[in-house]
């Protein structure tokens, strides 16, 4: 198969071109096709939600578990009571606050959501995109959109266009190109069908943010351990994920000795005569001696880190390093969205000096 890929970038595009651009990716998705869209978050690769063949193709391209649901998303807010059975107060509130924006939610599911799409679960996921152009397609289309992240399975999830056409050229019809995104890790997922709310997958919106608005909400105690996670709630955080080719090791601890472990550790594998990659930040970067140094940003800017970490690990595949050391970041606000993938991507590998 072809891939096409339009280029749509606001304030650049004429809008005659963008709305045909904008039609012909809508019909697609209207006769049961796949289009990657770019979202805030991630792009998404998306098919109508209510179409089970369409939903199929999703789990085909990525080569992805079928017990993996998927999270819809919607353009309006009437969009929401066709596909849940209950809409707690809790959800309007969060609706009211956070969207459109980076919160998926989880609802009982209505009849009309196929299985294919919930991975068999009765439960469904919802989230309403801010991203323009996922909304025009949204509205375009006159579906809901299955989308999970643009990757094949297992790989970072997209952050620009090219990693898509990276993983899915020849796989899928269609790509829109929407520059990169802004905030770089997938939304967050609160689970709304139990008692007490629960954060299965911590995002840009903190729990801090999330409680503010609603009270008492819990986490789900997979999201940054793995020994006391028994299962966690959302099927995809259970899969190893995010991750990069090589082996990666985050090390954590005061900067000067993480930094002289991993200088200690590059020189072994040199020895060995591997190829070593660090993840330092823009105040280290000049200390280690690893043969691809990249930095994530500078330490204190958080949004920053999100949005280059995924881009950072798809950089050291290409460079072919055996081994990757990363430094580690704090645990609160965004950082612990940023942890809780790295610690994914490294497979729980942490060495605490
Ligand atoms: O930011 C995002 O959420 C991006 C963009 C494209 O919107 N999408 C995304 O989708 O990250 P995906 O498929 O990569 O991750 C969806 C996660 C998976 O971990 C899945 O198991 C969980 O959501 N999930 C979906 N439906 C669920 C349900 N009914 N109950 C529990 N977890 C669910
Ligand atoms: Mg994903």
């Amino acid at each position: 198969m072809k891939t096409k890929i339009f280029k749509i970038y606001e304030n650049e595009t004429d809008p005659k071109d963008l709305l045909d651009k904008i039609k012909y990716a809508g019909n697609i998705i209207r006769e049961g096709g796949l289009v990657a869209f770019p979202t805030e978050t991630v792009y998404g690769l998306g098919a109508d939600a209510l179409n089970p063949e369409a939903a199929a193709k999703i789990y085909a391209a990525k080569g992805r578990p079928s017990d993996n649901p998927l999270i819809v998303h919607i353009a309006d807010m009437s969009d929401l009571e066709r596909l849940t059975s209950y809409i707690p107060e809790t959800a309007r509130k969060l609706a009211e606050e956070f969207w459109p924006g980076p919160l998926t939610m989880i609802f009982q599911k209505s009849s009309g959501v196929p299985e294919a799409t919930t991975g068999g679960m009765d439960t469904v996921a919802i989230r309403m995109p801010s991203h323009p152009l996922a909304l025009a397609l949204i509205r375009e289309s006159g579906c809901v959109i299955a989308a999970p992240s643009a990757n094949t399975s297992g790989r970072p999830s997209p952050t620009m266009a090219s990693h898509v056409a990276e993983d899915l050229t020849g796989t899928i019809p269609l790509i829109l190109d929407g520059g990169p995104v802004g905030i770089g890790i997938e939304s967050t997922i609160v689970d709304l069908t139990e008692e007490i709310p629960m954060i299965l997958r911590p995002g840009y919106i903190t729990p801090a943010m999330i409680g503010k608005v609603i009270g008492d909400v819990c986490m789900d105690p997979g999201i940054l351990s793995h020994e006391t996670s028994g299962r966690p709630k959302a099927p995809g955080m259970r899969y190893r994920h995010y991750a990069p080719k090589a082996e990666l090791v985050l090390v954590s601890g005061k900067t000067d000795s993480v930094i002289e472990y991993i200088n200690e550790k590059t020189k072994e594998q040199k020895k060995l005569g591997n190829k070593t990659g660090v993840i330092g930040t823009e105040e280290t970067r000049n200390r280690y001696l690893g043969d691809v140094v990249l930095s994530i940003g500078a330490r204190n800017d958080e949004d920053a880190i999100a949005r280059s970490l995924y881009a950072i690990l798809r950089e050291m595949d290409e460079h072919e390093v055996s081994a990757i050391y990363s430094e580690c970041f704090e645990a609160t606000g965004i950082g612990q969205a940023i942890m809780n993938r790295m610690l994914k991507a490294a497979g729980y590998k942490i060495i605490e000096i």
